[in-house]
């Protein structure tokens, strides 16, 4: 991407620097612009100062280092610092499931934009925000940006990154969403921002701040129904002996239905999908149009039910209680290319089978460290083979690439009955069946 710097770009700051956050401001460094990460976690500023991600995420590194070098990008605890140098100021901070209910926790983006306000913000500054809010926060902050910083503006600009694909999903996204208020001039200083994607065709949507908010737990809304309709589909299969493999490949050919988002297995995890519905859900019921979203309650009970199919299905072919067999588990993330373990739909499963009293063995390319971290009573190995060794069962939870090639028969001489759940679609049935192996997924008859 061509690197151009005028001073009369944009300054950026981004407030937070968790995955969003530190993704973003990286990449605006990356198109060009003076970017300043601001985060309360000191230790997170002196890494992400030091050129080190706390996370794994592919290629971002890379990209953070060659922008600190190139003395565009730095990385401060301080608000003031942020309002003092830049005048663009992306929100990008958490919002966490509350811990007493299904709504979203807003007390960081609260903070966020009142530090900006007691830091100093002026008329000329911009206050954009990214994180994913329930609709209606963005026009509360404008009113609070009204009346603590006059002149300065608010706009929503949805992210709408995947873990694992950050870089590539923010330089090229699908589509850039602006919620702007009318009259402002919020959305000639976004399309400066983004002047170089909407140069490569990026589409751009130019809305109020209610929609932009909406769009986004919209989108993942709809994402995480499609997941949860093919695994509905994958317990119909159960019950009569279809195979919602070739169901969801039949499907697909329909264009309007499409293949993506319709593979079937143990469902969807992490720190987005789960929360998301949830505040969704518990946002149209505080506005009396609960009934409206009541179906992502089946879509989260579908999803939860996923996990403990799976571990149904491994209890199913060992035959008996899992109490002191050894199982070998591949997989720990909540998706590949990515170290992120919350609410890890292969952690659950690992976790309820020891729970049952098996002898579970953890192996991920990318998330031991974390997983041991927060599962001290999980066992984990750093191989493949050190996780599967006299397994009686082995369950393929996370569909790393790594995984995904595994050689069958070289996998053999080490298990201890060549028993395969791939609970992700991630493996050649015909193969593992060649080399001896039993292999079970669900959603799949037993053949
Ligand atoms: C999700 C959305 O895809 C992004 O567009 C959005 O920006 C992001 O949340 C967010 O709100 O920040 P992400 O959480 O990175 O991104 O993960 P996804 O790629 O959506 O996968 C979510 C989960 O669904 C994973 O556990 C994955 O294994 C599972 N999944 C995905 C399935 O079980 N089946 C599928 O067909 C696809």
């Amino acid at each position: 991407m061509p690197i151009v710097s005028r001073s009369t770009d944009p300054r950026i700051s981004v407030i937070g620097t968790g995955y969003l956050g530190a993704t973003h401001a990286v990449c605006m460094a990356e198109l060009g612009f003076d970017v300043i990460g601001v985060d309360i976690d000191t230790r997170r500023v002196r890494r992400l100062s030091a050129g080190e991600v706390p996370f794994y995420e592919p290629g971002l590194e890379a990209l953070l280092r060659k922008n600190l070098e190139a003395g565009r990008l730095t990385f401060t605890g301080s608000l003031a610092e942020a309002v003092e140098r830049a005048d663009v100021h992306f929100v990008c901070v958490g919002t966490p499931q509350r811990p007493d209910s299904g709504a979203a926790d807003l007390r960081h983006v609260d903070a966020a934009v009142s530090g900006l306000i007691t830091a100093g913000l002026g008329p000329d500054d911009l206050v954009v925000g990214k994180s994913t809010v329930p609709a209606g926060t963005a026009t509360r902050l404008a009113a609070r940006l009204a009346a603590g910083a006059p002149g300065a503006e608010l706009a929503w600009n949805p992210e709408f990154l995947r873990e694992g694909f950050a870089v590539d999903d923010t330089l090229r996204p699908d589509r850039l969403v602006f919620g702007v208020a009318p009259r402002g001039m919020a959305e000639r200083r976004l399309r400066a921002v983004y002047a170089q994607m909407i140069g490569d065709d990026v589409p751009v949507v130019v809305t109020d701040l209610t929609t932009a908010e909406l769009v986004k737990v919209a989108a993942n809304a709809f994402l995480a129904t499609k997941i949860s309709f093919i695994n509905a589909m994958a317990e119909v299969c159960e019950a009569t002996g279809g195979d919602v493999v070739e169901l969801a490949g039949a499907l697909a050919h329909d264009a309007r239905i499409g293949h993506r988002f319709l593979q079937a297995g143990i469902g969807f995890g992490g720190g987005c999908l789960p929360k998301d519905i949830r505040a969704f859900q518990a946002h149209a019921d505080e506005l009396g149009v609960g009934r409206a979203l009541a179906f992502l309650g089946e879509v989260d009970a579908v999803n939860i039910r996923a996990r403990a199919r799976a571990v149904a299905l491994t209890r199913e072919v060992l035959g008996d209680s899992p109490a002191n067999r050894t199982v070998g588990v591949l997989g720990a993330a909540f998706k590949p290319n990515s170290d992120d373990i919350r609410d890890s739909p292969a952690l659950e499963v690992a976790e309820a089978l020891r729970r049952a009293g098996a002898h579970v063995s953890v192996y991920d390319p990318a998330a031991v460290e974390n997983g041991r971290a927060c599962h001290p009573n999980l066992c984990f190995a750093d191989s493949v083979v050190g996780a599967v060794a006299g397994a009686e069962v082995v369950l393929v939870l996370t569909e790393w690439h790594e995984f995904r090639e595994l050689d069958p028969a070289v996998l053999r001489p080490h298990v201890a009955r060549p028993v395969v759940i791939d609970g992700r679609g991630a493996l050649d049935p015909h193969r593992w069946r060649a080399a001896g192996w039993t292999y079970r997924a669900l959603g799949r008859p037993p053949r």
